[in-house]
């Protein structure tokens, strides 16, 4: 098969994610992070962990963290140790990554899923508090895509009732509301380190922040085999081995230094294909009073299998986030039934995520949106013939 020469006139493709270019920025400092984690000799936990945890924690604005190994367990971790019990109901957005349910599942409690807002498909306040019934016990305000849900309605909810609120910030790492972080407007935050994550490491990790140092010693007991943290041979309860690694945190040191400039540069992404792209395919509306940080640029698009098609035909990588809303999953199905959740279940057929980096060039976002624009103005043609 002959290679067909490059055309210089067509722009080249655009990966949905182009993780070799992010840790190209950085490799020297990469380079130099694990040389210095080879000589320390230290691999799980330690002084490389240490620093980390204190330096996130200042980031975020809380009290403390605790590194963990993925996301998932953070969230499990934060639910365990604020003692959610079996049988207790936790209510969760029906809009998020499967593994929010999945933690609620893993310590025997039943996630009770809700609908999320038209306008920017977080967690609906309203639907959280309609839901809440004589066993719910928490409350998981997902920030998801990278924008901070309505945390002062559901702080205001959650303290009417009683009840516990987790973040769940994986895709949330540096966003704001009202002037403060993710991570620390709950009683607990979980985050992931999952590569293509905003602050992303180079395998799974994950973090819980909060300001309750109590909750904090805690999940690091928990996720240290239940260790006595003055007597590593005395266990006080059951955990589990759930624990950071230092080259990870090492990783996660040099990227943290540009979390900010890189969540800057994806506002202005974002904000260019609000310039260019067509009325028919609009991004999620951001909330005023928060200042997102696009871990992914979501758009609404009514032809969005034509819009998919065209973006592959022109090189460029799309997401779906996501095609199935937890309550559809079957892995929740014999959960109380729930009911049609009909927000997130349009949304689910119409929800586009474009491509989205720091590293996301001018020319790339007009690539994009001129493919975008090309189908919705074909079809639209074509409709009104
Ligand atoms: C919203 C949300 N919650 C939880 C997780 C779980 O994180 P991890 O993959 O690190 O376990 C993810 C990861 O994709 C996520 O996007």
């Amino acid at each position: 098969m002959t290679v067909p020469a490059p055309d210089p006139g067509r722009p080249g493709p655009v990966p949905f994610l182009d993780l070799r270019g992010e840790h190209r920025r950085v490799r020297p400092e990469l380079d130099a992070a694990w040389a210095a984690v080879l000589d320390e000799g230290r691999f799980v936990g330690g002084p490389e962990v240490a620093a980390f945890e204190r330096e996130f924690a200042d980031h975020v604005g809380t009290a403390r963290c605790v590194g963990v190994g993925n996301g998932t367990d953070a969230l499990e971790l934060v639910l365990r140790a604020l003692g959610i019990d079996p049988g207790a109901e936790v209510v969760v957005p029906t809009n998020t990554f499967v593994a929010t349910a999945e933690a609620v599942r893993a310590v025997g409690a039943v996630p009770v899923f809700v609908d999320v807002r038209p306008e920017d498909l977080l967690v609906d306040p309203a639907a959280v508090e309609a839901a809440i019934g004589p066993r719910t016990a928490a409350v998981v305000a997902v920030h998801l895509f990278g924008q901070v849900a309505d945390i002062a309605a559901l702080r205001r909810i959650t303290r009417r009732h009683g009840l516990a609120l987790v973040e769940d910030a994986a895709q949330a790492h540096g966003a704001r509301f009202a002037g403060r972080r993710a991570g620390a407007l709950g009683d607990a935050a979980a985050f992931s380190f999952y590569p293509g994550k905003n602050l992303g490491a180079l395998g799974d990790g994950g973090a819980v922040t909060t300001a309750d140092t109590g909750l904090a010693d805690r999940v690091r007991r928990l996720a240290d085999h239940g260790r006595d943290p003055r007597d590593r041979h005395l266990h006080r309860e059951a955990g589990r081995n759930s624990r950071l690694d230092a080259l990870q945190a090492a990783v996660l040191r040099v990227r943290l230094r540009r979390l900010d400039a890189d969540n800057e540069a994806r506002r202005q992404v974002v904000a260019r294909y609000g310039d260019l792209l067509p009325d028919a395919c609009r991004l999620l509306a951001v909330d005023p009073r928060g200042e997102p940080v696009h871990h992914l640029a979501v758009v609404q698009v009514e032809q969005r299998g034509a819009v998919a098609d065209a973006l592959s035909a022109a090189g460029i990588g799309w997401g779906i986030h996501y095609p199935v809303p937890c309550h559809r999953q079957p892995a929740f199905a014999d959960d109380r039934p729930t009911p049609s959740l009909p927000v997130a279940e349009a949304a689910a057929a119409r929800i586009l995520s474009l491509p989205c980096s720091p590293g996301t060039t001018a020319e790339q976002i007009e690539h994009v949106t001129t493919a975008v624009s090309d189908v919705v103005e074909r079809r639209r043609r074509v409709a009104s013939r």
